[in-house]
C-alpha cells in the first residue's frame, strides 16, 4: 500500500507525530508498505486564491505553482492518508487547512447529493479506494465540545475516515507519567495492525485510543502546578 502522512505539528517534537509513529509502525509490522511522511510546515503552500482556477483546467492541479501539486499528486495515488496533527483551536493548525483547501483541484463544480443528504462537488475521479485515518492530540482534558468542530469538518471532507481524538497528549512527554505513555503507544500500534487487516478501527479500539491517560481533575491540577 502507499501510505501517505501529513505531519501537521509545526513541533520538531510533536506530540501526536508519536501516537501516529506507532500506528505506522503497527500498520507496516507485516507488510512492506511504502510510506511517505511530509512535514506540511516545511512545505511552501500558499493559501487558496479562491479562483477556481483548478476547474478551469480541471487536470488535478492548482495554479498556483508551490509544493501543493507535487501533494496532490501523491495525494491521488495514495491507499491510506493519514493526517496527524494537533488540535488548535478546536480545528486543525492553518498551514495544513490550506493544504486541505488546496485539494478542492480533486473536485469537479458539479454537485451530488448523496443518499446520506449530503451534498458534496463531484469527485474528479474515484477516489474511493482512498482510506483516511485522523489522529488528533490536544492540550486539554477529556470535555464535551472540544473536538465537536473537528469530528464534523472530517467526515464532511473525508467521508467516512477513522478519526482517532486524542485528550492530554502533553502527558507523552511527561516523564513521570511514562508508563501511561508507553501503555497508550503500544495501544497505537495495536491499532495500526488492526487497520492493515481490516482498512478500518472497531468503535472499542476507538474508544481505548481516546480514553484519557489520568482523570481531568489530577490533569488540570498538573496544568496548573498545584
Ligand atoms: C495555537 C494553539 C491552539 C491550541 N488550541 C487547542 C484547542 O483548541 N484545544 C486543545 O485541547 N488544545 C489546544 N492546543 C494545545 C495543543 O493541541 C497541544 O499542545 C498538543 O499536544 C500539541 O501537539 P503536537 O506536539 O503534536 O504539536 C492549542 C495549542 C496551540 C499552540
Amino acid at each position: 500500500m502507499k501510505i501517505l502522512v501529513f505531519n501537521g505539528s509545526p513541533k520538531k517534537v510533536s506530540d501526536t507525530m508519536r501516537l501516529t509513529a506507532a500506528f505506522i509502525k503497527g500498520l507496516t509490522a507485516d507488510a512492506t508498505h511504502e510510506v511517505t511522511l511530509i512535514d506540511v510546515i516545511d512545505k511552501n503552500i500558499a493559501p487558496c486564491r479562491g479562483c477556481f482556477g483548478c476547474w478551469e483546467r480541471g487536470d488535478g492541479h492548482c495554479v498556483i505553482d508551490d509544493d501543493q501539486n507535487g501533494i496532490l499528486d501523491l495525494y491521488k495515488s495514495a491507499d491510506v492518508i493519514i493526517w496527524s496533527f494537533p488540535l488548535y483551536c478546536y480545528g486543525m493548525p492553518s498551514h495544513l487547512k490550506a493544504l486541505l483547501d488546496r485539494t478542492i483541484p480533486l473536485v469537479k463544480m458539479r454537485m451530488e447529493e448523496t443518499d446520506g443528504g449530503v451534498v458534496r462537488h463531484e469527485a474528479l475521479a474515484d477516489f474511493s479506494k482512498i482510506h483516511t485515518v485522523v489522529i488528533c492530540g490536544c492540550g486539554f482534558p477529556d470535555w464535551d465540545g472540544n473536538f465537536d468542530a473537528l469530528r464534523i469538518q472530517c467526515r464532511n471532507c473525508f467521508g467516512d475516515p477513522a478519526v482517532v481524538c486524542v485528550p492530554e497528549a502533553p502527558m507523552l512527554n511527561v516523564p513521570e507519567a511514562s508508563p501511561l505513555a508507553s501503555a497508550l503507544l503500544a495501544r497505537f500500534e495495536e491499532a495500526g495492525r488492526e487497520y492493515a487487516a481490516t482498512l478500518s478501527l472497531k468503535g472499542e479500539t476507538v474508544r481505548s485510543l481516546e480514553t484519557p491517560m489520568i482523570p481531568k481533575e489530577y490533569y488540570i491540577r498538573i496544568v496548573n502546578g498545584q
